[in-house]
C-alpha cells in the first residue's frame, strides 16, 4: 500500500513537473481568473467591444488582427499597443505593423476605461487579457464561435520596432515557411489553417498582392492559381498606380461573416495572398481546408483550439509583466 502510494506520488510529481517544463507560463492562465478581484470583467469588456462594433465594422478585423500581431511578436503581452516614445519606436510603428488599424487599439483602450470605471476593478486587468477577451467578443458579434477565454496574462515591459522583425508571415509565404513561424509559437500545421480563416473578414492594401496580378514571375504576368473572374476584379479595384490607402475585402462572398466561407473562396482560386491560396494548392494543406469547407462545425472546433493555443503563446508573469495603468504606456 505505501509502496503503491509512493509510487503514483512520483508518477503524479513527474508529470506535474513535466507539464511546467513544457508550458511553464500556461499553466497560471484560467477561465474566471478576475472571480474574486473584477468579477463582471468578460460582460464590461463585453458591453464596451458591442458598442465599438455598432459604430464601425473595423472593430472587427482591426481587433483579430492586432491579437494575432502582438501574441507573435513578443507573446501575448499588449506590448504592440505601447506607443513609441522619446527615442524608442515601438512595435507598432514597424513597418510590419502591416497597417495595424487604429480601430483596434481604440477598442482595448475604451474596454480598459470601461472596466477601471468601476471601482474594484480600477488597474486589476492587464491590457493583454481585454485584448484577448474582446478578440473572442468582435469574433462571436461577426458570427463567429463564442468560446471560454483563459486569463491571468500580464502586460510586456518592453516594445521596439526591431523585436517585430521577421516575427510575422509574409504574404508571399509558401506552406513551409507558414509552417516553421507557426511551430516556432508551438502551433501546429492545423492550427495555421485554421486561424489564416481570420481572413474571411477584413481588408488588405493593394501592395500586400500585387504581385500576383501584374508581375508574378518571369513565365507568367499572372499568378496561374488564382481564379481568372478574380483576377479582372482585383485588377479594376486595385489598378497599377493606385492609392496606397486603398484596402479591399479579403473575402469577396461574406466580408463581415466570421464563416467558413474562407475554405470555399480557396476551392475557387479567391484566396487572396500566396500565403492563403497555398493551403489549397498543396497538397499537404488540402485536405484540411476541404474538410472545413464542407463542415462549418469541424472549423469552427479547430479554430477555438487554435486561438486559445495563440492566447498562451508567451505569456508573461510574474516579474516578467505588469498591469499597466494606460495600455499605451508603460506604468
Ligand atoms: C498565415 C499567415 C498570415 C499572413 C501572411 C497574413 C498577412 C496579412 C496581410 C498582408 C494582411 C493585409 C494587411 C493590410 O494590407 O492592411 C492581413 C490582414 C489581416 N489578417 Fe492576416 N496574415 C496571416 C495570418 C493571420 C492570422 C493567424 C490572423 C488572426 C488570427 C490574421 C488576421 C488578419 C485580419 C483580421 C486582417 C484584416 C485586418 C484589417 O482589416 O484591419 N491573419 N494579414
Ligand atoms: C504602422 O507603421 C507605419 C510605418 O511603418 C506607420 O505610418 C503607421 O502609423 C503604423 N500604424 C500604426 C497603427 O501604428
Ligand atoms: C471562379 O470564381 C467564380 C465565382 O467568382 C466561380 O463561379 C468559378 O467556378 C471559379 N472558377 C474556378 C476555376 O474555380
Amino acid at each position: 500500500m505505501g509502496k503503491f502510494m509512493s509510487r503514483q506520488l512520483l508518477v503524479w510529481s513527474l508529470s506535474l513537473s513535466l507539464c511546467l517544463l513544457v508550458s511553464p507560463s500556461a499553466a497560471q492562465l484560467k477561465q474566471n481568473f478576475y472571480a474574486n478581484t473584477c468579477r463582471d470583467v468578460e460582460s464590461i469588456v463585453r458591453n464596451a467591444v458591442k458598442a465599438k462594433f455598432q459604430q464601425t465594422f473595423v472593430t472587427v478585423p482591426a481587433t483579430i488582427r492586432l491579437f494575432f500581431h502582438d501574441c507573435f511578436v513578443q507573446g501575448c503581452d499588449a506590448s504592440v499597443i505601447v506607443a513609441s516614445s522619446g527615442g524608442n519606436t515601438a512595435e507598432k510603428d514597424h513597418p510590419d505593423n502591416l497597417s495595424l488599424a487604429g480601430d483596434g487599439f481604440d477598442t482595448v483602450i475604451k474596454a480598459k476605461a470601461a472596466v477601471d470605471a468601476v471601482p474594484s476593478c480600477k488597474n486589476k486587468v492587464s491590457c493583454a487579457d481585454i485584448l484577448a477577451l474582446a478578440t473572442r467578443d468582435v469574433i462571436a458579434l461577426s458570427g463567429g464561435p463564442s468560446y471560454a477565454v483563459e486569463l491571468g496574462r500580464l502586460d510586456g515591459l518592453s516594445s521596439t520596432s526591431a523585436s517585430v522583425n521577421g516575427k510575422l508571415p509574409q504574404p508571399s509565404f509558401n506552406l513551409n515557411q507558414l509552417n516553421s513561424l507557426f511551430a516556432a509559437n508551438g502551433l501546429t500545421q492545423t492550427d495555421m489553417i485554421a486561424l489564416s480563416a481570420a481572413h474571411t473578414v477584413g481588408f488588405s492594401h493593394c501592395s500586400r498582392f500585387a504581385n500576383r496580378i501584374y508581375n508574378f514571375s518571369p513565365g507568367n504576368k499572372v499568378d496561374p492559381t488564382i481564379n481568372k473572374t478574380y483576377v479582372g476584379q482585383l485588377k479594376s479595384m486595385c489598378p497599377k498606380k493606385v492609392d496606397p490607402n486603398i484596402a479591399i475585402d479579403m473575402d469577396p462572398n461574406t466580408p463581415r461573416q466570421f464563416d467558413n466561407m474562407y475554405y470555399k473562396n480557396l476551392q475557387q482560386g479567391l484566396g487572396l495572398f500566396t500565403s492563403d491560396q497555398t493551403l489549397f494548392t498543396d497538397t499537404r494543406s488540402r485536405p484540411t481546408v476541404d474538410a472545413w469547407a464542407t463542415s462549418s462545425s469541424a472549423f469552427q472546433k479547430a479554430f477555438v483550439t487554435a486561438i486559445t493555443k495563440l492566447g498562451r503563446v508567451g505569456v508573461k508573469t510574474g516579474g516578467n509583466g505588469n498591469i499597466r495603468r494606460d495600455c499605451s504606456a508603460f506604468n
